[in-house]
């Protein structure tokens, strides 16, 4: 099938050398020159296991290229919006100015029987008014939305082994064909048996923000516990433990710590916020205010605890900070947790020395402000406390006793409740670690 993938950043790029790897005919088409142009180089512009390996694959194959020129989406029937939607500057609502201008600039390619299929993460009520607009202007066009549900780490994987596929289709004749257009494109995946969730657009679009909801909340719900955990003395990683073998619970999404960050969870949920408000039905939605302020203690309650380790003042104190990115295996610093305690360390006087295996250029062009360096040994030398931040692997395996000898003081705080406290406590540390006793 001939495709055109308009935004080519995390979801669009991974979306379609994916899509090409399929055996598509596709162009990946973005306004922003360098990163095409690295692209076309088959080099990914973001840190991604796997994808600049699927990138020279797909480009090998001559079925995947990347252009600035909207005339190239000409070829395509099927066209999928992959552009960001990130928060507005001083507003919980969602920025959809990128989604206007891509679907404005593509109009001029679409023919009739062309699908447009949304993937970005809109506010509900979205597909609607973009539909009456591609069907205006380019009459027998279609719209579709269909919502993407990759993680970061894992974003390959999860575009071509989806665990559902969600087709929010018109309501009209056309339902039917727009359809068999998804289905063509993903009949490898749906040949494997994914489950498919055929429904209106208001659904698909609730879908994606519900989802991400949900797993915010359910990673505040344990980091409440946290709190009460610090409050009464009790252990909230074996909290986590005994209640996620009830199998309605699940231990998945249950790691209390320093909480989420990202591009995605913090956003969504504001974004979903905001447009509850919009449709007057806000009250739906206020606890996931809650869920956004439990979030944000955390990383508070982080710089207490750093403080309180380091005697009581941070002033003049040498922190090392280990990662950065919001999560392990990625290079994205966007709303990171472990960057925000990093920064706060240091306005409170703090001598702070961060590392990641990947963030590091990211942190050097937007917080120059903070001294990075290139391995935790390195961030350790003469520290006063360690601060694991973004459980990375390697952090997680480090020596307690070899990396003991670096430090100026055995302190090790675990942001993420990732290390095997005994170890490092029998190595002379003193542990401490978010909703767990000091060790
Ligand atoms: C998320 C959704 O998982 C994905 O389905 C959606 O498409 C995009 O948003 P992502 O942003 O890549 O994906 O990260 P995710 O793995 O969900 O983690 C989000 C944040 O939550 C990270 O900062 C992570 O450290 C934190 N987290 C996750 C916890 O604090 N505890 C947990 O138990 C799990």
């Amino acid at each position: 099938m001939k495709i055109s993938v308009i935004g080519c950043g995390y979801l669009g790029a991974v979306h379609a050398a994916s899509m090409a790897e399929l055996g598509h005919d596709v162009v990946g088409i973005d306004v922003d020159q360098p990163k095409i142009a690295a692209l076309q180089d088959a080099k990914a512009p973001f840190y991604e296991p796997g994808f600049e390996e699927l990138l020279g694959r797909s480009l090998a194959s001559g079925r995947l290229r990347f252009s600035t020129d909207m005339a190239d989406a000409r070829d395509a029937v099927l066209h999928f919006v992959c552009v960001g939607t990130p928060q507005k500057r001083g507003e919980y609502a969602a920025d959809m100015r990128y989604v206007e201008s891509a679907v404005e600039s593509l109009l001029e390619a679409l023919k009739p029987g062309d699908l447009v299929a949304g993937k970005s993460t809109v506010p509900v009520g979205t597909a609607a008014r973009l539909a009456e607009l591609v069907e205006g202007k380019v009459p027998g066009a279609m719209l579709a939305w269909n919502p993407e549900f990759l993680r970061e780490g894992f974003a390959v994987q999860d575009t071509l082994h989806p665990d559902r596929l969600v087709y929010g289709l018109p309501a009209d004749g056309n339902g039917e064909r727009a359809r068999a257009m998804l289905d063509e494109v993903y009949a490898s995946i749906v040949a494997t048996g994914t489950p498919q969730v055929i429904t209106d657009y208001a659904t698909a679009e609730m879908v994606k923000t519900a989802a991400n909801s949900f797993l915010a909340t359910k990673i505040s719900f344990i980091n409440a516990m946290a709190e009460l955990c610090e409050a009464t003395g009790a252990d909230v990683k074996q909290l986590a433990d005994a209640i996620g073998h009830d199998d309605r619970i699940g231990r998945k999404f249950l790691n209390a710590g320093l909480g989420f960050g990202g591009g995605c969870l913090p956003k969504d949920i504001r974004a979903f916020m905001a447009r509850a408000g919009e449709l007057g039905a806000d009250q739906a939605l206020t606890f996931l205010r809650e869920v956004d302020n439990i979030n944000m203690r955390r990383r508070i309650r982080m710089v207490e605890l750093a403080r309180e380790v380091c005697d009581g003042s941070l002033l003049g104190k040498r922190v090392a900070v280990l990662g950065a990115a919001f999560k392990p295996d990625s290079d994205d610093i966007r709303d990171s947790p472990a960057l925000n305690v990093a920064a706060q360390l240091q306005l409170q006087g703090a001598v702070v020395q961060v590392t990641d295996p990947a963030a590091g250029e990211n942190i050097k062009r937007s917080w120059p402000q903070l001294d990075v360096v290139d391995t935790p040994e390195e961030a350790a030398k003469g520290a006063d406390a360690v601060l694991l931040l973004t459980e990375w692997k390697q952090y997680r395996e480090l020596d307690p006793v070899a990396f003991g000898k670096i430090v100026k003081q055995k302190r090790v705080l675990d942001g993420r409740n990732a290390l095997d406290r005994d170890s490092w406590t029998d190595a002379g540390w003193t542990y401490r670690a978010l909703g767990r006793r000091a060790g």
